[in-house]
């Protein structure tokens, strides 16, 4: 795989080591591949993504991380014929422990479906194999500047605060220990619910420069603010504990390892820019909501743009992975994404279906690394559509009934309306 190396810029110089406009793209299909490939070389067994919709885990709604289908392995229930695997993962993070529904269109970071890639030891390797193959992955593979990265561990993880300092040469200022679960603070600690596997973690993150810090009281500065400087790219579990419903943590069968690394945001430091959403799919996404709109992506309109690309790709690879939208549960998560897609439609004065074009885009663009999503076209574009016009028939009402009140108020120059009387404007 011919793998082009992304811009890496000096902190100290500001300055790309070559000149951005020379700068091959790394797209995010090479990234992919490129990351099941190192793994592979380092034993281990490519493994494919699990469904989006979990058909045995009454504990979640969507799959919310790579390490949701060996739940049972770390827990010694079953076991496979491998002891390390890596996979790029389909995750949705909108319900429940892992919700950045909310976040989606306020930062550069947060996506509702993103592509999580993740390596993993069952009883096998643990912290210096994990913490060394991980740094060598982004410096020597994917050519980060070491000098912008930063580490966490947690609090009194001496181990993987020495294998940076000591093994891979980490200057100490840019290493953090974070966290307290016992105060309540669960930063580097991590579970993917309130019961289940879980353990301390050491984070890589990425400094994105002066240019991106926030003006945080106590200062901008990792584990102090959430600005998008500090970009978090790979999160390395350790996995020790089982949490029960009462919240004990019970020592594991075994220690393992189970890491994510979000694919989109790796890819935005590779292609040299500050935005999740600048990155070449999703760009083509943008592009194509801009069509549809007639309008350029900019300003507020990009924002609303950004956030019907993310929800365009939540709808189509959770209606391809066989949900529908409904009242309750995991159906209603998909409603409400969809329905937040559709006010940012007509924050954009697009009061026609339109996001059923998009999901089509997403198929075009992501159909062939997740080929359901060719499959399952036509389910996407009908179930899509039919939401869609359902929603707006009802919003239409509800909007002219709105104006209607306003009128009656105008004109008897009343400055309240009963709710009785606005359903007799609905009859
Ligand atoms: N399972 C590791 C993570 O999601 O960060």
């Amino acid at each position: 795989l011919p793998l082009s190396r992304g811009p890496v810029a000096s902190l100290e110089t500001g300055r790309l080591s070559r000149p951005r406009n020379e700068v091959p793209i790394v797209t995010l299909s090479e990234i992919r591949a490129r990351f099941l490939e190192f793994f592979q070389e380092h034993g281990h067994t490519v493994v494919a993504s699990s469904t989006l919709v979990p058909q045995d885990d009454p504990t979640l709604l969507f799959t919310n991380a790579g390490m949701n289908q060996f739940k049972a392995v770390f827990t010694g229930v079953e076991t496979r014929d491998y002891k390390r695997a890596a996979s790029c993962q389909k995750c949705m993070r909108v319900s429940g422990k892992h919700n950045d529904l909310e976040e989606v269109g306020k930062d550069a970071r947060h996506h509702t479906f993103f592509e999580m890639l993740g390596n993993w030891s069952f009883g096998d390797y643990y912290k210096q194999e994990s913490l060394r193959w991980g740094y060598d992955f982004l410096v020597e593979d994917m050519g980060l500047d070491p000098s912008r990265l930063w580490f966490s561990v947690y609090k009194d993880d001496d181990e993987a605060f020495d294998i940076f300092a000591k093994d891979l040469g980490v200057p100490t200022d840019r290493i953090v220990r974070l966290g307290d679960i016992e105060k309540g603070d669960e930063e580097n600690f991590w579970s993917m619910g309130d019961v289940g596997p879980c353990g301390p973690c050491a984070e890589m993150h990425f400094d994105q420069g002066e240019a991106m810090a926030c003006d945080h009281p106590d200062g901008c500065a990792l584990g102090v603010c959430d600005c998008d400087r500090w970009l978090e790219l790979w999160n390395h579990v350790f996995m020790q504990y089982d949490r029960d419903q009462e919240g004990v943590l019970r020592p594991l069968p075994m220690k393992s390892v189970d890491t994510g690394l979000g694919l989109e945001r790796l890819a935005a430091v590779l292609q040299g820019v500050d935005s999740n959403y600048k990155t070449d799919l999703f760009e083509r996404l943008i592009a194509c909501m801009a069509g549809i709109a007639g309008r350029k992506p900019e300003g507020e309109a990009r924002i609303s743009m950004q956030v019907i690309a993310d929800h365009a790709r939540a709808v189509a690879f959770t209606l391809a992975d066989g949900a529908t939208p409904s009242n309750d549960g995991r159906g209603y998560v998909i409603r409400r994404i969809l329905r937040r897609a559709l006010r940012h439609g007509y924050l954009l004065e697009v009061e026609e279906p339109f996001l059923y074009k998009v999901c089509e885009e997403v198929v075009e663009t992501m159909g062939d690394a997740y080929p359901e999503l060719r499959e399952q076209r036509d389910r996407i574009v009908t179930i899509c559509r039919q939401e869609e016009e359902r929603f707006l028939r009802t919003l239409g009402a509800g909007i002219k009934i709105y104006g209607e009140i306003r009128e009656l108020m105008k004109a008897e120059q009343r400055t309240e309306v009963s709710g009785a009387e606005a359903f007799k404007l609905h009859d």
